[in-house]
């Protein structure tokens, strides 16, 4: 259970590239100064900078140096630190775990198991701890998904949920970021998220959000593998970890940083106008290895989102990720369609171009070059993107084992008409 001092210093431990093991990069301590701010601060270790094969813990703000790291920003939680703790669905499962009142930035790093995204760990001891062996299993599924039903329904656990079982539940995936209930499984081939339907959801999330993968992987764009499997006669998302890759020797894991990371900004609203894709692109090409094709895949995501109305594109929607030194986009991942009431204009959730969030053709070309893209070529990948989506969604959907029903209710998504509305008015001017 939770101690009675909350902690308020941790160290920060990493799975360097190649390795299997982690060891100990840093000491985080996060205090509140009289007017009650936040303070974060960060050191690396002096034996981590000696070491020849050190890494820093994200690609902008803790370059590796001797000094004391600040910030005062996001509750005092770096956007390395904070990427690898929990978002909305992992913080519930802790804040049931520990008792609601009196939680901290610090209890969800720490609490949360050691499955997370990217290559960081948390813990009080200056050693880290050995890296988790066991995972829960494919068999482990239908249990994880009555959990998970009860967690959604905010109902008892289950009666059998034994105290042992608290101990798994906290094990159902609570570190990774996203708000759909979730579980890390490990078959064969490696790490997988689990992504289970939820009740009240308007289509089987499950076999769309697959469907779109396929989709996206057919556009050309790179993405996460995915696969349907059927859990207690329900179908369950499983879309294969691209941080984590498994050896005889155990994991390597990759760094990670989301865009939200990368942008300097932050969930609220208030930060929204720094979400952009514009933005984004030319961070990418300040921090990828390979900038022109990191810009270019991110003008084709963008691209896709529009044409599929993914209108929850935001910034932990997209990630870089670092197997060894260098950085680049990660696969694409968490791609749904939705169907908004308005057929002229519907925005996606970062900055696309000169008439801002606008999910529109003519908008998204507006600042093609930003992205290393000649304005006639970016003409040229949206008509053939569109095309691909406009004649390929419905047996694309359908092949994946979307119902019938299903694609009419996502029919309105695909290429909507406002994304050439600029066109035709143009057209007829
Ligand atoms: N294939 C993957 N490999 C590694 N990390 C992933 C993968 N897919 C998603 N993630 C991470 O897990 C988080 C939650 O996944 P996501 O699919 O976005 O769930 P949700 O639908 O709940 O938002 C993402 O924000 C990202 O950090
Ligand atoms: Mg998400």
């Amino acid at each position: 259970m939770i101690s009675e001092v909350r902690p308020t210093e941790c160290y920060v431990y990493i799975t360097l590239p190649g390795k299997t093991e982690a060891v100990t990069a840093g000491r985080y301590a996060l205090t509140t100064d009289a007017h009650g701010t936040a303070i974060g601060r960060f050191v690396y270790g002096r034996s981590y900078l000696e070491r020849v094969d050190s890494v820093p813990i994200d690609p902008i703000e803790l370059k590796l140096a001797k000094r004391t790291y600040q910030t005062t920003t996001m509750k005092g939680v770096f956007g390395a630190l904070r990427d690898a703790g929990p978002d909305y669905w992992g913080r519930r499962l802790i804040e049931r775990h520990v008792g609601k009142p009196e939680i901290g930035e610090m209890d969800y790093l720490l609490y949360a198991p050691d499955d997370r995204a990217g290559a960081l760990g948390f813990g009080l001891g200056k050693t880290p701890p050995a890296p988790r062996r066991k995972f829960n299993q494919t068999l482990d599924l239908e249990k994880l998904q009555t959990i998970a039903d009860a967690i959604v329904k905010d109902e008892e656990l289950p009666p059998n949920a034994a105290a042992e079982q608290i101990e798994e539940l906290m094990l159902i995936g609570t570190s990774m970021g996203g708000a759909r209930p979730k579980a890390i499984i490990e078959n064969k081939d490696g790490l997988w998220l689990a992504k289970f339907n939820r009740p009240d959801d308007k289509w089987n999330n499950a076999r769309v959000e697959h469907a779109m993968l396929v989709l996206a992987r057919n556009c050309g764009l790179s993405t996460a593998q995915s696969k349907i499997i059927q859990v207690a006669g329900r179908d369950v998302l499983l879309v294969n970890r691209f941080d984590r890759e498994k050896t005889t020797r155990g994991y390597l894991r990759s760094r990670m940083a989301s865009a939200l990371t990368l942008l300097r900004t932050e969930d609220s609203h208030r930060s929204r106008d720094k979400w952009s894709y514009v933005l984004l692109a030319e961070e990418l090409r300040r921090v990828c290895a390979e900038p022109g094709k990191d810009a270019a895949e991110l003008f084709r995501r963008m691209c896709f989102n529009a044409l599929i109305s993914n209108i929850d594109d935001h910034p932990r929607n997209h990630a870089i990720v670092a197997k060894d030194r260098d950085w680049k986009l990660s696969p694409a991942y968490d791609l749904t369609p939705t169907n908004p009431i308005s057929l002229e204009h519907r925005d996606l959730a970062l900055i696309c171009g000169d008439s801002g969030r606008y999910a529109n053709a003519e908008n998204l070309v507006s600042q093609s070059m930003r992205f290393l893209i000649e304005r006639d070529h970016a003409y040229a990948i949206i008509a053939e993107m569109e095309n691909q989506v406009v004649s390929t969604w419905y047996e694309v959907s359908r092949g994946e084992g979307v119902s019938e029903q299903d694609c009419k209710q996502i029919a309105g998504a695909f290429a909507y008409p406002g994304f050439r509305l600029e066109d035709q008015n143009r057209r007829s001017t």
